[in-house]
């Protein structure tokens, strides 16, 4: 036997297993190599591409997913660990761009991105922090952003986008309080 052969890879090359998950609101069933991430599961598999991978070991943090509410690096967990589970992803937000979520209508409104590539991952990340639904300053939103790094915008608009999405949600939505989304941005 040569070494290619002993290899992790070759030993476990075959190895499967049948995962169930919900993802995006849908119960999906697959038989998936057990080495497969869950990031390259949701890319590949579900042709889910808003999961960007930039590192691919947990640095980043543009590989985020939500995990029953809470934000997970999906390069960092197999597929299989997800067994049972609630995935979110970004594209779960909204059916179209002429019907944003709140919380991606404050980040265009406040240009909270750029090239995008981590605009998934903060997105998601703001859905979590905000479910409280509590105010924040900015010293608490770049502390509740820090594990996913940005390389374009600074962060200062990312964390205006945060707030103002905590506002458009606590009072129901995009417009759903009139003008108080431009008061409370000028208090
Ligand atoms: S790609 Fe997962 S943390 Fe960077
Ligand atoms: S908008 Fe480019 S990496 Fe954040």
């Amino acid at each position: 036997m040569t070494t290619t052969e002993n290899s992790p890879e070759a030993r476990y090359a075959g190895d499967t297993r049948t995962v169930t998950l919900r993802v995006n609101g849908q119960e999906v069933t697959r038989e998936v190599p057990t080495r497969t991430t869950l990031a390259d599961f949701l890319r590949d598999d579900l042709d889910l591409v808003s999961v960007h991978l930039g590192c691919e070991h947990g640095v980043c943090g543009c590989c985020t997913v939500l995990l029953d509410g809470g934000s997970v690096r999906s390069c960092l967990m197999l597929a299989v660990q997800a067994q049972g589970h609630e995935i979110e992803t970004v594209e779960s937000l909204s059916a179209d761009q002429n019907n944003l979520h709140p919380i991606q209508e404050a980040f265009a409104e406040e240009q909270g991105l750029q090239c995008g590539f981590c605009t998934p991952a903060m997105v998601l990340r703001t859905k979590e922090i905000l479910a409280d639904g509590q105010e924040r300053t900015d010293d608490e939103v770049r502390h509740e952003i820090s594990g996913i790094l940005c390389r374009c915008t600074g962060y200062q608009n990312i964390i205006n986008a945060v707030q103002n999405a905590g506002r458009k949600l606590r009072c129901g939505g995009a417009g759903g309080c009139g003008s108080a989304h431009d008061e409370a941005k000028g208090a």
